[in-house]
């Protein structure tokens, strides 16, 4: 592994990966696209070059710092494109929303190149899952609008019990603040922002901590496809910015996918508990057991893309693996070999898999998961292992893991694979009922009445058990959720249409007056609640 070369002169970066800096400037609200004067925050890519002798992190560009005057004006154009559910967009008709998400979709298509670039310079994904993140994003827009028709078609029918007719559908909340994380900073958002939105909400969107010019390309086509004031999108330092926001009280759904201690700080800023709904995706430490029979060259395969894709920063990554003692030395000899085999280079380079982190500090905050590892009797058993230059980290496999060391229980969230050997499957199984978190899991073997017995007391501790598989989010029409403090909602193409929204009916008792009174406003086409037009 030849470490010094990933960071190569600027020169070898073919032409179109190449970057100009971007300043950004601009943010949007109540329908326009404004310029902003003040203070701006430099980005630094995880790529670096060298200068006059010194390996550099990149500048890209900048964005800008908003201050509390531009929050607050951010949530006035938020809260009267909502209007009290008056609103041009909240009373919309689902089929006029949906031709609003349409033609943002299209216009979206336009940019892919634009955003997959800035994708691998603000956050360092390989090409492959960066072209896969804007894919996948589409896909999701487009899986979303065919779920609200398949909704709406459901909802257009009346129903009659106990004498009384109704109709019931799902309507908006109201102003919905949308936060999503560095590592799907386009993905991750928009699986909240775009049911929300179509649902009827408005929008004030706050990109991640990294990953946020590569939103600019989009703004234009929040503007242009929607009406005035109902995506808006908000910049700057969190305590500035997001405290007015929440201490209105005018907030009523935070959307947020990052860590839960942020969550719970921003919750608790907002005075009126109730009124408030959450929709969060938080932590995870998954966990994997392999068993003594498992399949071990499938095992390193899925532990390997599990543990490793885009540098091990998934929360669906494999954070923890449990290997049986009796296969425990096979299983890290091969797993070891196959990390050695991955290339390591900048994400535009061809077949690149590990690549630099993007967060400030990472680096340090690795070496510490390894170095208390290591004074706590692990080793690094990979060759090469936790070697790092500048933002690069090379991945450390670490065993024997055990509980006094603090990469049992915390999320590394980075290129850090703890191993812990067991001999009992009580140990593993422990471990999940302990934790502090529940999101998914993983179990390798081969025995169908030894994997029987642990789905069980798995499936009431996470919300997904992988067998023979690696731990992961999609398909994207499957629940996606997580217990204790995992997530608070479900998160699916389908499911995200619920969240976003609440149960509404209008519902009259059978009388003749009630009946014509009906009837006239299906006839006349005079409500966009009350209707049953099928929805092609
Ligand atoms: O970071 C968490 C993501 O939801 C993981 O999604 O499993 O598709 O990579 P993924």
């Amino acid at each position: 592994m030849n470490m010094e070369a990933i960071f190569k002169e600027k020169t070898a970066i073919p032409e179109k990966f190449r970057i100009n800096r971007i300043d950004q400037k601009e943010y949007l609200v109540d329908g326009t696209i404004k310029t902003w004067n003040g203070a701006c925050q430099e980005i630094l890519s995880p790529i670096c070059f060298m200068n006059d002798g010194d390996l550099t992190q990149e500048a890209i560009g900048s964005y800008p710092l908003l201050g509390e005057k531009e929050s607050l004006e951010i949530l006035d154009s938020a809260v009267k494109a909502y209007n009290n559910g008056k609103g041009t967009w909240p009373t919309m008709s689902v089929e006029e929303r949906i031709k609003c998400t349409k033609q943002f979709v299209s216009a979206m298509k336009t940019k892919r190149t634009e955003v997959v670039n800035l994708l691998m310079w603000e956050i360092g994904k390989n090409l492959a899952d960066s072209e896969k993140e804007f894919d996948r994003t589409i896909e999701y827009i487009e899986a979303t609008i065919n779920s609200l028709k398949e909704l709406d078609r459901v909802s257009s029918r009346f129903a009659y019990e106990q004498g009384i007719f109704a109709q019931i559908r799902r309507a908006p909340l109201g102003v919905v603040l949308c936060m999503g994380p560095y590592n799907y900073p386009l993905n991750e958002t928009f699986t909240t922002l775009i049911p929300a939105l179509i649902m009827g909400n408005t929008i004030i969107l706050k990109p991640a901590k990294y990953g946020i010019i590569l939103l600019r390309p989009l703004l234009e086509a929040f503007r242009d496809s929607f009406p005035k004031g109902v995506v808006n999108t908000i910049y700057g330092d969190g305590k500035v910015i997001i405290g007015p926001l929440m201490t209105s009280g005018k907030i009523d759904v935070f959307a947020f996918i990052g860590s839960a201690f942020v969550a719970n700080l921003i919750e608790r800023q907002h005075p009126k508990a109730n009124r408030l709904k959450t929709v969060y995706g938080l932590g995870a430490k998954n966990p994997c057991v392999v068993l003594e029979d498992a399949d071990i060259d499938l095992t390193v395969k899925e532990c390997v893309v599990g543990s490793l894709t885009f540098n091990g920063q998934r929360c669906t990554a494999l954070k923890i693996i449990f290997v049986h003692q009796k296969i425990a030395d096979e299983f890290i000899k091969k797993f070891s070999d196959a990390i050695s085999a991955l290339k390591i280079g900048l994400p535009w380079e061809e077949g690149v898999f590990l690549t630099p982190l993007p967060e400030n500090n990472k680096i340090k905050y690795m070496l510490d998961y390894v170095n208390d590892a290591i004074a706590k009797g692990a080793k690094v058993v990979n060759k090469d292992g936790a070697s790092n230059l500048k933002t690069f980290f090379y991945p450390a496999v670490l065993y024997p893991v055990n509980k006094e060391m603090k990469i049992y229980n915390e999320e590394q969230f980075g290129p850090v694979i703890p191993i812990v050997p067991f001999d009992d499957i009580s140990i593993p199984i422990k471990y999940i009922e302990e934790s502090e978190v529940g999101q998914q899991a993983s179990i390798f073997g081969k025995d169908y009445e030894r994997i029987a017995e642990l789905i069980d007391p798995m499936v009431n501790q996470v919300c997904r058990v992988n067998i023979n598989s690696q731990c992961q989010r999609g398909p994207d029409t499957f629940p996606f959720t997580g217990r204790k403090d995992s997530a608070d909602g479900t998160l699916s193409v389908s499911d995200a249409l619920r969240v976003f929204s609440i149960r509404t009916l209008v519902a009259a008792k059978e009388s003749e007056l009630n009946n014509d009174i009906l009837n006239q406003i299906l006839k006349n086409h005079q409500s966009k609640f009350l209707t049953t037009d099928y929805l092609f």
